[in-house]
């Protein structure tokens, strides 16, 4: 009887990531994420591309609205999962995990749009090579490519 009575409450605790996204991040990167031209970025079709540039899988979760969110590390997870898939279909990623998230959230970025700056280069760098069928085999091009010639 107990466990009856406990279950559906502890069920409706954990909110699908959707919720999670419109209870702490819509009302800066709105519904659709496409942000305040000026102040908030836009996510669509955005967000996928600082995985591919070192330290931005980690950039995501260290930018003050992930960072200072009330969310737990399984729950920023779900979420940031959620919304690579949501604003930037079509992006192979590997999805963020509770224990990946614990690792960058354990310190805060002094210097948010910094780095944000730095790795936009980084990333319109490598956006000069030639488009490949998928990201994957991009990075991959690249890495032999980077083997004949080291930089
Ligand atoms: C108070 C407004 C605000 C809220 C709330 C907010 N963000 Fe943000 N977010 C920003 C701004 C502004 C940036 C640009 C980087 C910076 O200056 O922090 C950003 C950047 C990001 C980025 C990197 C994208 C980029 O282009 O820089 C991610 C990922 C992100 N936010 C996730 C979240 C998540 C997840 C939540 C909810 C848990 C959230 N944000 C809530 C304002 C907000």
């Amino acid at each position: 009887m107990l466990v009856q009575a406990v279950l559906p409450a502890a069920a409706a605790r954990a909110e699908s990531p959707q919720v999670l996204y419109m209870l702490h991040c819509q009302g800066c990167h709105l519904p659709d994420g496409g942000g305040s031209p000026g102040s908030v970025p836009s996510l669509t079709r955005e967000i996928g591309r600082f995985l591919d540039a070192p330290g931005g899988r980690a950039f995501l979760v260290r930018v003050p609205g992930s960072f200072d969110s009330p969310l737990d590390d399984a729950e920023l997870a779900s979420v940031l999962n959620w919304m690579i898939g949501r604003f930037d279909p079509g992006v192979t990623f590997v999805p963020y995990t509770a224990h990946e998230v614990a690792g960058y959230r354990g310190e805060p970025l002094t210097d948010v749009e910094g780095l944000r700056a730095e790795l936009l280069d980084a990333i319109a760098r490598r956006e000069l090579s030639p488009p490949g069928p998928s990201r994957a085999s991009r990075e991959a091009d690249e890495a032999r490519e980077s083997d004949r010639s080291p930089r």
